[in-house]
């Protein structure tokens, strides 16, 4: 299992690029899957994530060339298995993701459940309330759900008990082949929910109101090839900004779209942070002064994203005073806490609230990565930290973060990979 050794204490400096959105290429991968004719993707990050997804468009019948370049085509010509079996589903639940197309598609899949996580037991309900109610029966059958539509699927309100991301992306693919209109309501207003529709009206959907609460599509009946261009990766850009504002740096984060990140800007600028939009597609961060506590609490976009709330927490490590912490999405997402404790942070959780006291002074340790989000809080937390950090299992890193030791390296960091 590789490893990261860091050498903490130097000030990032100089150019961080941004990849294209690991959370919008997931979707519109499986999208793909809605027509018999190919569909050429660019900016797809080449993370594990993304070849775990590959492959499973590959076993559905697919054909799938990946470039190094983030170039991907994809020719879902014929399906030959509409499932996902949990030998890859275990490995990412976003493979759920492709129950919706596969039903619309082909009337019926086969996908397994996903299984928790350490961050929470991650149901999917709500994709299946919804698919139920455009017409799907389904039945869950030894860890599989079975979904049949035999004579199509058809249009319906859907009404989302809680805000679900990937379940609006879900249904969003489902109802672009349905008959009739199908309107979300209660649906996720995320930039990456965005970037699926936009892909699936370049390919010939009628989609309208992406991005607000209420999405309305009138289904069609076969969807064409395209090409497309994803967004890039505002949780990975943040990740930049708050490893830069950690380490007293001053950086350029470049390929981002600023507007994506508004609450996370604000939080920022409230703590001290100098940071804004410099030229197009580019973020400049520096800190003048010193930092200050500021409460924050996780929401859905365009609130707080919840995937940097532990990015976030490390940098309150540094900041003068009580932040307090409140993480509303996920049930337990506060693993990356016992680690910072290691490193020196003074930080108690109580329930959904995790209460920072700083400034204090990080010192490197060997660290555990336990989740995505949480082994990149560790790494920005080891870049500001005194002496060395080796953080073990950074699997947990590579499945959504591509270069990320090369780029921090090129902006000045001591890190490197140990097999
Ligand atoms: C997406 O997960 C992202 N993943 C997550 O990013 C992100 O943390 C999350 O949205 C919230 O922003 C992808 O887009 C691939 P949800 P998703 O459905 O769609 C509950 C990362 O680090 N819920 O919006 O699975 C659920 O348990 C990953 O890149 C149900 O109860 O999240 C959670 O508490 C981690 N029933 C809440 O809703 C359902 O059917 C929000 O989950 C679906 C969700």
């Amino acid at each position: 299992m590789d490893k990261f050794r860091i050498a903490g204490g130097r000030a990032l400096a100089g150019e961080i690029p941004v990849s294209g959105a690991k959370n919008a290429a997931l979707p519109v991968l499986a999208a793909c899957l809605l027509t018999e004719e190919p569909v050429t993707l660019h900016r797809i990050p080449r993370v594990r994530d993304i070849r775990t997804m590959e492959s499973l468009l590959q076993y559905t019948g697919a054909e799938v060339d990946a470039a190094a370049d983030g170039t991907v085509r994809v020719h879902a010509a014929k399906i030959t298995a509409p499932e996902a079996p949990y030998e890859v589903v275990k490995t990412m639940r976003a493979s759920s993701l492709v129950l919706g197309p596969l039903v619309a598609r082909t009337g019926r899949a086969r996908v397994s459940l996903p299984g928790g996580c350490n961050i929470g037991d991650r149901p999917i309900n709500l994709h299946l309330a919804g698919l139920e109610r455009l017409g799907a029966v389904i039945h869950q059958d030894q860890g599989y759900i079975e979904a049949q539509a035999p004579g199509g699927l058809r249009g319906a309100v859907v009404h989302f008990d809680r805000i679900t991301v990937t379940g609006t992306e879900d249904l969003m693919m489902a109802a672009v082949l349905a008959r009739g209109e199908t309107v979300l309501t209660n649906a996720a207003r995320e930039p990456e929910v965005v970037d699926v529709a936009n892909l699936l009206m370049k390919m010939g959907a009628k989609i309208e109101g992406a991005g607000t609460s209420t999405i309305k599509i009138s289904g069609v009946e076969r969807l064409s090839g395209t090409s497309h261009t994803i967004i890039p990766d505002r949780i990975e850009a943040g990740t930049f900004l708050i490893a830069a504002a950690m380490t007293r740096g001053d950086v350029l984060v470049t390929g981002c779209e600023p507007e994506h990140l508004t609450s996370l800007l604000v939080k920022m600028q409230q703590a001290g942070v100098d940071v804004g939009p410099e030229g197009t597609g580019a973020l400049r961060v520096r800190v003048p002064g010193s930092l200050r506590s500021v409460d924050m609490k996780t929401e859905e976009h365009p609130g707080f994203a919840t995937d940097l709330q532990a990015q976030f927490m490390a940098l309150m490590t540094q900041a003068s005073g009580i932040s307090f912490i409140t993480e509303t999405i996920f049930e337990n997402r506060f693993m990356h806490v016992p680690e910072l404790l290691r490193m020196g942070a003074n930080i108690r959780v109580e329930g959904r609230q995790a209460i920072v006291a700083g400034p204090v002074k990080l010192a490197g340790a060997p660290v555990m990565a336990s989740d995505l989000r949480a082994s990149a809080s560790l790494v920005v937390a080891a870049l500001a930290a005194r002496g060395e950090t080796v953080i073990d299992r950074v699997y947990h890193i590579d499945r959504g973060y591509e270069k990320i030791e090369e780029k921090l390296r090129h902006a000045g960091a001591q890190i490197e990979r140990i097999a």
